[in-house]
């Protein structure tokens, strides 16, 4: 069993210090073999806000994948975000602004969905669908397929269809037919889990929520997710943990069994 912990939209610099405790209980407890940073690492893009994050990463200790969010490149100043809009995020989280991860049952890609030049609004060109399709057609059997995007690849409410990716739906098609599993996403700071349909083969949108921010939705308390990859009978089940109730720690709010190409 692969455990992956993914953390959205931590917002950095808005961070609320018991919720972060909180959630270095859960990451803890959990051990996961991989935690995955889905963007929106900090609220400014300023680099004590990616130092806070980069200092509690280390506090979980396991390997990690980060892709930057629109928030982790400069706003206000408009040189800086221009000329060099990642270099703080390269500072805490290294050169590779598309990491990847992969073990005996994963392979994880990130992808950069910002784009500098118009701040809010991701994109996905067809270059970075070409290099992502081509390293998931070599992915081995066992492997679960999880590509990590920060704005969501698909949503469930019209008023988010501003938010979605630029691209998305090439994307799909062609992350489908190369075989990935997962796409993973933040940015709306709403949880959830969808099949998208009319593609090649089952493909799941797995949004989280913010993670430890304060810029919560009206009604959408602090979430992470937790994957849980049995290669051996090729189920995988997304976890939704909520900061939420009188205990001051995440707790299991719904557990989705995912319909996979393996198993069906
Ligand atoms: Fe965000
Ligand atoms: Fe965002």
């Amino acid at each position: 069993m692969s455990v992956v912990l993914q953390i959205s939209d931590p917002h950095f610099g808005t961070e609320v210090p018991e919720v972060v405790e909180a959630l270095a209980r859960l990451a803890s407890a959990l051990g996961p073999d991989l935690v995955v940073l889905s963007g929106d690492i900090t609220q400014r893009a300023r680099a004590r806000q990616f130092e806070a994050a980069r200092a509690f990463t280390d506090r979980i200790g396991a390997p990690l994948l980060a892709v930057p969010g629109n928030h982790d490149i400069p706003l206000m100043n408009l040189w800086a975000r221009l000329t060099r809009p990642y270099s703080h995020h390269c500072a805490s989280f290294g050169e590779s602004l598309e990491p990847s991860f992969e073990n005996r049952e994963l392979l994880v890609l990130g992808v950069n969905t910002t784009r500098s030049r118009r701040h809010k609004n991701g994109e996905v060109d067809a270059a970075q669908v070409r290099r992502v399709s081509d390293r998931l057609s070599r992915a081995g059997t066992h492997q679960l397929r999880v590509v990590v995007v920060h704005q969501p690849i698909e949503v469930k409410r019209p008023q988010d269809e501003p938010d979605r990716l630029i691209g998305h739906a090439a994307a799909q098609h062609a992350w489908a037919v190369a075989g990935a599993d997962i796409v993973m996403g933040g940015h709306i700071h709403l949880p959830y889990v969808m099949p998208l349909p009319g593609l090649a083969r089952p493909m799941w949108a797995v949004q989280a929520g913010t993670a430890v921010s304060s810029r919560v939705r009206r009604g959408v308390p602090n979430s992470v997710n937790v994957l849980r990859w049995s290669a051996g009978d090729g189920t995988c089940v997304v976890e939704q943990w909520d900061h939420a109730g009188p205990k001051q720690a995440f707790e299991l709010r719904q557990a989705t069994r995912l319909n996979m190409a393996r198993n069906n």
